[in-house]
């Protein structure tokens, strides 16, 4: 049976993991996968996690089984946060709980096949790493266009709205609703709204991809662009994560939410997700939802996930603002203060980037990203040297 398997080439974010772990180098430095670490380089639970995990502890009665949809109350809590109160009750509007951001891709994913196999899925590159491999998995055709320039470090939106232009109706648009991953580089609020105008022009489906709310400017602010889409066309997709601003990276903890044009329609797309949920992984676990339904249903316990959000985002800003100082030959560093989120990408080559993981245990995306929370306890001449190094060396 596995004559002709051929083994495939391994995931570039869980790799450069694997590899982190297992340098030696006591100066090593991990600027990898995006996972917020403390000025100790640490990734601590949460405390307002911990409270909710402890109460769940003492008041959860069963683990019998909820069904394909998971967690209904999870997903008119998250629905909330990210779409606004408004999307509670509305009955144009399916969600359901995803086991990660990863899962309600991959379900929005699936669905767009079945609804239409023609849709064509465009991407804004560079995009996140996993973005191609759940769409390539659908067999969907992907297509893309230039999101940001590394060299000025700014999103190309020409390239976006002549995309638009050539996309057949009813193709999707996968948008970044902030703190874009890998470039931290956002659209602006005139942007998202002529990116609305433009969906409705061409007849374009949104599937907005929303892993850092709260990572860039407040909860409401952040998903300002998003909802501003999600309300003005007729049919979209939004996946949300809870893996950073919950800090619950290995629950597998997501949702995703479908508009439909009306309620029958909707009611067809509840079906369909159920059912492909239930062919997929029957359902979704339930920890990390039974966590942040916990946290956003308890007065006490938001306030608190809230402050240690906003502690997070301060810190990562902190970084930003440090990092914008440096001068590394020709890489502008300044627009990272204004960037968003845990990532930014640097004007890299692939080589550059594997001398500065061989000759400085300094450990990026091979895309150029690094990950700024992994900067928050480094010294930033050394990795400013670190750069210059790799830049000289290369230009000579
Ligand atoms: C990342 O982009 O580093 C994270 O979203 C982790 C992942 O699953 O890729």
């Amino acid at each position: 049976m596995f004559e002709d398997l051929r083994p495939r080439p391994p995931d570039p974010l869980l790799d450069t993991i694997r590899q982190f772990r297992a340098d030696p180098r006591a100066s090593k430095l991990d600027l990898g996968v995006g996972v917020y670490q403390d000025a100790q380089g640490r990734t601590p639970v949460l405390r307002s996690v911990k409270d909710a995990e402890r109460r769940l502890l003492e008041t959860q009665q069963t683990k019998t089984y909820l069904g394909a949809e998971g967690d209904l109350d999870y997903a008119r809590a998250l629905g909330a946060l990210a779409l606004g109160n408004d999307v509670v009750g509305d009955d144009t509007v399916f969600g359901v709980q995803a086991p990660g951001g990863t899962g309600a891709l991959r379900l929005g994913a699936e669905l767009i096949r079945a609804a239409n196999p023609q849709a064509q899925i465009w991407l804004g590159r560079p995009s996140w790493a996993n973005h191609d491999p759940i769409f390539n998995a659908v067999g969907a055709t992907i297509r893309d266009y230039q999101h940001f320039n590394a060299e000025k470090q700014s999103v190309c939106f020409d390239s976006l709205m002549a995309a638009m232009k050539e996309a057949n109706a009813g193709d999707v648009f996968v948008l970044h609703a902030a703190c874009h991953n890998p470039t931290g580089a956002d659209f602006s609020m005139e942007e998202w709204q002529e990116i609305a105008q433009a969906l409705l022009r061409y007849r374009l489906v949104p599937f907005l991809d929303t892993a850092y709310q709260g990572f860039a400017r407040g909860l409401e602010e952040d998903m300002a662009g998003a909802r501003l889409v999600f309300r003005a066309v007729p049919e979209a997709f939004v996946s949300v994560s809870c893996s950073k601003n919950f800090g619950l990276y290995r629950e597998r903890t997501g949702a995703l939410f479908v508009r439909a044009s009306d309620a029958a329609k909707a009611d067809s797309v509840r079906s369909n997700v159920l059912g492909i949920a239930r062919a997929n992984y029957s359902m979704p676990p339930d920890h990390g939802a039974a966590i942040v339904r916990t946290i956003l249903s308890e007065t006490a316990l938001r306030s608190m996930w809230e402050e240690e959000l906003v502690a997070m985002r301060e810190s990562l800003q902190g970084v930003r603002a440090r990092l914008a100082r440096l001068r590394v030959n020709s890489i502008d560093f300044a627009p990272i203060a204004q960037q968003n989120g845990m990532f930014a990408t640097l004007p890299l080559t692939k080589a550059q980037v594997a001398r500065l993981k061989d000759e400085h245990g300094i450990y990026m995306a091979p895309s150029g990203r690094i990950n700024i929370a992994g900067l928050m306890s480094a010294d930033l001449d050394s990795f400013a040297a670190a750069l210059r190094s790799v830049l000289v060396d290369t230009a000579a």
